[in-house]
């Protein structure tokens, strides 16, 4: 062996003699060493077992996904020369991070939150998670001796759901109405935990109107009970202003906020923030005495840098122009194509636009349409029946000029699907 790898016979002899101490190889006397009987079932290479093969992630032509951005959305080169400075200059790599995250970090978070979100929050009250699951994981744990019961709106954002299901809370499903969760069936619940998306709710983009606002964050108060405030797209509005948040008209006491980076920087940095109410501090602190926010020290250190440069602000501007100019072109395209096949659900923010088939389709040839074309289709139910009733589509993983081919390729799939054309929904 030493001949045939050129390589020295203390190398080899202290090769085998480590596998022999680990088991992998026995010795046979004077035959020599070979691989022990009794593993060789297990070894990962052995013939015998199946191998499984990674699933293929990128087999799809066009993916209408509607969480997602450009990889030429992400500001490459400043991000690496941000990130080289904070890691000459910033970071002590002798030493554990704060368990919170980086306390600069949240100073910035918190500046941020109060002037483009009027979010009220001292630094203190922000915790950096690895994105929104992990919030939630957070606020699971947080409250489980309060209550073990979620009021959840329907439809809704299913992560939720199934992470307060893994920490065996009961859900209650509330209703969306024309102005966002149904305050009727929130009066109703029992429930002293409500998840909104209030500026636009997830999936139907309703905003629930100021009046609703207060009436909801006074039945949070009258039922000492906390709503979760899910703040995930905020940025993107493109109609109108961003609406200023829940949390911020009710001096912070029930609401907890909570946003995510994923739609206006990168989904792939996994960053989202946690505010807690000040009352959930001492807990917060109580309880989570060991596990430390899951975002490497050195993002957290080149987002801080990122924020306080002003380069933050100027990628949100950057990142709803772009995404503006894409839902247009989504949007123009669905009408050019489809018409009076369907009608608009949601447009004007975020990352998709939510269409309803005002004819009757066949779901499942759709589907095998869809599938046969490597259209990848994203569906929402819109009642506890299984039936699929609206389409999401993401336009934020394209680029501009392939917005309009994907549309066609989906108009094709779409029209071979009509069961009856004649049977107008609406
Ligand atoms: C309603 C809603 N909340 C939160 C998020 C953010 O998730 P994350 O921070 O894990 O990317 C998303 C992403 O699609 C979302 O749709």
């Amino acid at each position: 062996m030493a001949q045939d790898y050129q390589i020295s016979k203390n190398t080899v002899e202290s090769a085998y003699s480590q596998l022999f101490a680990e088991g992998y190889i026995e010795s046979r006397p004077q035959s020599g060493y070979f691989v022990s009987d009794e593993i060789e079932h297990y070894l990962p290479f052995n013939k015998s077992k199946k191998q499984s093969s990674p699933p293929e992630t990128s087999s799809f032509l066009y993916n209408f996904f509607p969480a997602q951005l450009h990889n030429n959305n992400f500001p490459n080169k400043l991000w690496t020369r941000l990130h080289n400075k904070v890691m000459n200059d910033t970071i002590d790599f002798g030493g554990y991070p704060n368990k919170q995250g980086e306390l600069s970090l949240r100073i910035q978070i918190s500046k941020y939150l109060s002037s483009s979100r009027g979010v009220q929050s001292t630094p203190e009250q922000i915790i950096v998670c690895s994105g929104f699951a992990d919030s939630m994981f957070i606020i699971a744990s947080l409250l489980k001796s309060f209550t073990s019961k979620l009021a959840i709106e329907f439809p809704g954002y299913n992560v939720v759901k199934q992470v307060f299901k893994q920490f065996d809370y009961s859900i209650e499903d509330i209703p969306i109405n024309a102005n966002g969760i149904s305050l009727k069936d929130i009066e109703k619940s029992q429930s002293k935990l409500l998840y909104v998306t209030p500026s636009h709710q997830y999936p139907t983009g309703v905003t629930i109107p100021i009046a609703n606002r207060f009436k909801l964050i006074q039945w949070a108060i009258q039922n000492n009970a906390y709503i979760i405030e899910d703040d995930y797209d905020s940025e993107l509005s493109y109609n109108n202003r961003p609406i200023p948040a829940l949390q911020g008209i009710n001096h912070n006491n029930c609401v907890i906020y909570t946003g995510t980076l994923s739609k206006s920087l990168s989904p792939a940095l996994r960053i989202s923030y946690l505010v807690l109410p000040t009352t959930l501090l001492k807990k917060y602190q109580d309880l989570f005495t060991f596990p430390f926010s899951g975002v490497p020290i050195d993002t957290q250190k080149t987002l801080e840098l990122f924020i306080k440069e002003g380069y933050w602000e100027k990628h949100i501007r950057k990142t709803r122009t772009l995404n503006r100019k894409k839902h247009d072109i989504m949007k123009k395209n669905l009408l050019l194509y489809l018409d009076k096949y369907i009608s608009i659900l949601r447009e004007g923010s975020g990352l998709s636009i939510v269409i309803v088939p005002t004819v009757i389709l066949d779901w499942k040839k759709l589907n095998k349409e869809a599938e046969d074309k490597k259209i990848k289709l994203y569906y929402i139910h819109y009642d506890s029946t299984a039936t699929i009733q609206a389409i999401c589509m993401g336009f934020g993983g394209f680029l501009e000029e392939e917005i309009p081919i994907a549309v066609k390729a989906f108009s094709e799939i779409f029209f071979n699907s009509i069961k009856d054309i004649s049977k107008s929904i609406n």
